[in-house]
């Protein structure tokens, strides 16, 4: 009965705030202040704040919190595939998962102002029409932010290490737990030189100058 009130006090606690109806969805099911205390072994990798201390290990702040619980579910059932990733997810329930994925997306990600590359912008932008790849912003935004309803992550000062890899993961399926393959079927059409661009440019993106045609 106790913790009932309690979810039914935070039900009428939300509209008093003005979230935006993205946050309100990543709300909706997670504590953010119980995922920062819950997330303190995924903090080593990933960073206290969600960007984390490797190029080849992702960032999770800013990530939609759908995107977030999903891939943890994925992990936690083999769907995904990473040795380290499942042994450490393995043991959270629902709740924990929510809290967590609440906190990362609720953190700022970085962007790192040094990286840029035009040929990963243009590829980002408009795709290969020769090869007929997609224009990644289709799905992943203009400014690269996703898309939370829709579970389209982020992909917004993402570390280049690990874009390339994840990008090659994709085309090899050794990664496959994309729905309808959609990433699978994009990252086979990718070279090694697009995947190595347009990491580059989303490493930088937003903190590049700004376009006059925009
Ligand atoms: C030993 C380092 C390490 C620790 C600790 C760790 N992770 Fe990870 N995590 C990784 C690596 C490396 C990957 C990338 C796996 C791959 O290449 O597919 C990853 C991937 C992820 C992803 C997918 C990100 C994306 O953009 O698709 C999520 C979500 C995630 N980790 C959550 C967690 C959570 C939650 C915890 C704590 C319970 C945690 N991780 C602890 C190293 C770590
Ligand atoms: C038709 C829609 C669509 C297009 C176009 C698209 N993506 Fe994606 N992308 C997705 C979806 C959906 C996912 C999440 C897959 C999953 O759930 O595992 C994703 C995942 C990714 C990831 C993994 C992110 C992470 O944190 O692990 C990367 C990297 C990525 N896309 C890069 C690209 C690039 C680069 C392009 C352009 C060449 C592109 N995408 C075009 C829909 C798209």
């Amino acid at each position: 009965m106790m913790s009932l009130r309690f979810v039914f006090c935070l039900l009428i606690s939300i509209p008093i705030h003005t979230y935006s109806s993205e946050e309100l969805n990543e709300r909706a099911g997670g504590n953010a202040n119980e995922g920062q205390v819950k997330s303190a072994a995924c903090q080593g990798c990933h960073g206290p704040d969600g960007n984390s201390v490797s190029p080849d290990w992702p960032n999770l702040a800013s990530q939609n919190a759908n995107y977030l619980s999903r891939q943890i579910r994925d992990f936690q059932s083999g769907a995904r595939q990473d040795p380290s990733m499942q042994s450490i997810v393995i043991g959270l329930v629902e709740q924990d998962i929510m809290d967590i994925a609440a906190y990362f997306a609720t953190q700022k990600v970085k962007v790192d102002a040094t990286s840029n590359s035009a040929a990963g912008k243009k590829l980002y932008r408009g795709g290969n029409r020769y090869t007929h790849l997609p224009a990644c912003a289709g799905c992943h935004g203009p400014s690269g932010a996703g898309n939370g309803p829709g579970v389209i992550p982020s992909l917004v000062g993402q570390k280049p290490g690990y874009v390339i890899k994840t990008l090659r993961d994709f085309k090899t399926g050794t990664r496959s737990n994309d729905r309808n393959q959609i990433m699978q079927d994009i990252a086979a059409k990718m070279t090694e030189k697009e995947m190595e661009a347009v990491a580059q440019f989303l490493a930088g993106m937003g903190a590049e100058a700004p376009d006059t045609d925009e």
